[in-house]
């Protein structure tokens, strides 16, 4: 009798330390997460501009500061690169991800993957179109429709409602090349004698914004009153070629534009840019609070909109020297 007793202490010994055990567990988790060093991954698109390389060192600098070990993979422009790195993040049990999607389309396998993991996703910059929105945690972006009006309304004053204007569009797919195109019509087709004549992609990068600015100007010479380009870089390729066509970029041809970098408020106080709506990069702090938040079990909003807002000639000037990117 005093045997069974015994042995029956010892069980519900075992299973209070197991219980305790448990419990500690889950609790100095907690405790320990706290403490621990976060891991975080972050997927970029690649440096095709001024402003990605300002978001990624955004993105850096913040991390260092906040003793966050990040993993940080640039997929050179291609949504097949970004896929893998998340999935390599998976596999390597990072707290968080930070996601700078290139394109809009085709996220949802790899999002739920990282959704089953626990793992939250927060996007930054560019928007994603799934079915299921709690398949990403936030995202923090500019209204880059709002921006788009912006460029066509200042614009439409600056021509007084009439001319032929060339459009140098994004990377094909990617929610600023769609929503800033959008923005644009809608304010530009309030003034029935002002037209986009030729439109191409210029993928965001200067190079390929100066190539496509040639062949527009191969096409239609002098009847180009104005260009719109859907960022900064492409409308600095655009100036190039405008110059070596032997015109007046901001003179001959007026140039507005998109980001804000200071690039573009350079070439505006040189009279070559006329106009550029910011697009604010600086996103590290933003998104490192967000996980943060996230890891706390916070409800986050959806979306965080940045506030942007428009430069021309007229203020460039006194702006320049409080750029930071
Ligand atoms: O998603 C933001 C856009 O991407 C910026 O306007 C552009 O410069 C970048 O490459």
């Amino acid at each position: 009798m005093k045997t069974i007793h015994t042995l029956l202490l010892i069980v519900a010994s075992l299973a209070l330390v197991t219980a305790c055990d448990r419990d500690s567990n889950t609790q100095s988790k907690s405790a320990g997460d706290e403490n621990k060093q976060l891991t975080v991954g972050f997927s970029q698109i690649g440096a095709e501009s001024a402003w990605r390389t300002a978001e990624t060192e955004s993105i850096r600098s913040e991390a260092r500061n906040r003793g966050i070990d990040l993993k940080f993979s640039d997929a050179q422009q291609k949504q097949e690169n970004q896929i893998t790195a998340l999935r390599n993040f998976i596999n390597q049990k990072v707290d968080a991800i930070i996601l700078a999607p290139v394109v809009e389309t085709g996220w949802e396998p790899v999002l739920r993957e990282a959704r089953a993991a626990k793992i939250p996703v927060i996007l930054v910059d560019r928007g994603v179109k799934v079915s299921d929105e709690s398949l990403y945690t936030t995202l923090i972006a500019s209204d880059f429709v709002a921006e788009g009006r912006m460029a066509g309304e200042w614009l439409a004053n600056k021509l007084g409602g009439k001319g032929n204007i060339v459009e140098l569009q994004g990377t094909p797919g990617a929610a600023p090349a769609i929503d800033r195109k959008k923005g644009f019509e809608e304010a530009i087709a309030k003034h029935p004698e002002l037209k986009i004549v030729k439109s191409q992609s210029g993928n965001f990068n200067r190079a390929q914004g100066k190539e496509a600015m040639e062949a527009f100007i191969k096409s239609e010479g002098k009847n180009i009153n104005a260009v719109y380009a859907h960022n900064d870089d492409m409308a600095l390729g655009a100036i190039q070629a405008i110059e070596e066509a032997g015109l007046k970029p901001g003179t001959d041809v007026i140039v507005v534009s998109i980001d804000g970098v200071r690039g573009a408020f350079e070439a505006m106080v040189g009279g070559k840019l006329n106009c550029t709506v910011e697009c604010n990069p600086l996103l590290g702090p933003a998104a490192f609070d967000a996980i943060e938040k996230a890891r706390k079990g916070e409800q986050l909003q959806k979306k965080t909109i940045v506030q942007d807002r428009l430069f021309d000639q007229s203020t460039a000037q006194a702006e320049l020297p409080n750029r930071k990117y």
